[in-house]
């Protein structure tokens, strides 16, 4: 694994992402600690966001403030990556959204394209592509594809578990994206599904299962 890629080892999201885990978690705790998996990741993916001075007075005297400089874009690849849309927003509340309507062929495992629409700024912006399954790769891949022929040049990409196959085909397909992600899984099953995974995390967030 190269420094591209951050695996989270906080005791919290490993906490919480068990929970994540369990087939018996209801819709609504899976939902929760979606959330709250996703603010942690996203505390640790903007770690590095550029500050510029301003003026400020405090109470006592004036003082040097600092602002994150670049401003921010989400970009949630529809439907299971809206379940982090909510936390990353508690951190950068002035981010402005763009969605991607993505899903996979279940018999090729390609990512078909449904949906685009993002900022017209994107270009100028810090995007951080969200998506909590990485497991072929495909629709992170396809999804980034389209964010920068839009213009985008910074971008991370934003997620809750991923497996090997799929790090390694967004290092190969995007060497520039960061990759952070709460945990690394073992491999894929014959279905396409992150082993042990949480199963299909766009039905566990929206109750369709
Ligand atoms: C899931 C997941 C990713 C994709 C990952 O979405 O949210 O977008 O699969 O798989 P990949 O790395 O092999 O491309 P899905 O296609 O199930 O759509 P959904 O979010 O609408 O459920
Ligand atoms: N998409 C999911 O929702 N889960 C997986 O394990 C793989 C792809």
């Amino acid at each position: 694994m190269d420094n591209m890629v951050n695996i989270m080892s906080h005791p919290l999201i490993t906490h919480k992402l068990s929970i994540m885990r369990d087939k018996n978690t209801s819709v609504k705790d899976f939902r929760e600690c979606a959330h709250e998996v996703a603010l942690l990741i996203g505390y640790e993916a903007t770690k590095d966001l550029k500050l510029e001075d301003y003026d400020v007075e405090t109470p006592i005297r004036k003082t040097v403030g600092k602002r994150i400089e670049r401003q921010v874009a989400l970009v949630p690849i529809l439907r299971a990556g809206l379940g982090m849309v909510d936390a990353i927003m508690d951190l950068i509340p002035a981010s402005k959204i763009g969605h991607i309507g993505l899903y996979r062929n279940e018999e090729t495992l390609e990512p078909v394209e449904y949906y685009c629409k993002l900022p017209t700024d994107i270009s100028e912006r810090q995007v951080l592509v969200l998506d909590p399954m990485l497991a072929t790769g495909g629709s992170a891949v396809a999804a980034i594809n389209f964010i920068k022929n839009r213009g985008a040049k910074n971008i991370k990409f934003v997620c809750i578990i991923a497996a090997p196959e799929g790090i390694k085909t967004l290092r190969e397909a995007h060497p520039d994206v960061e990759i952070f992600c709460g945990a690394l899984d073992e491999s894929l099953n014959e279905n396409g599904y992150i082993v042990p995974g949480l199963g299909d995390a766009g039905d566990r967030l929206f109750g369709t299962l």
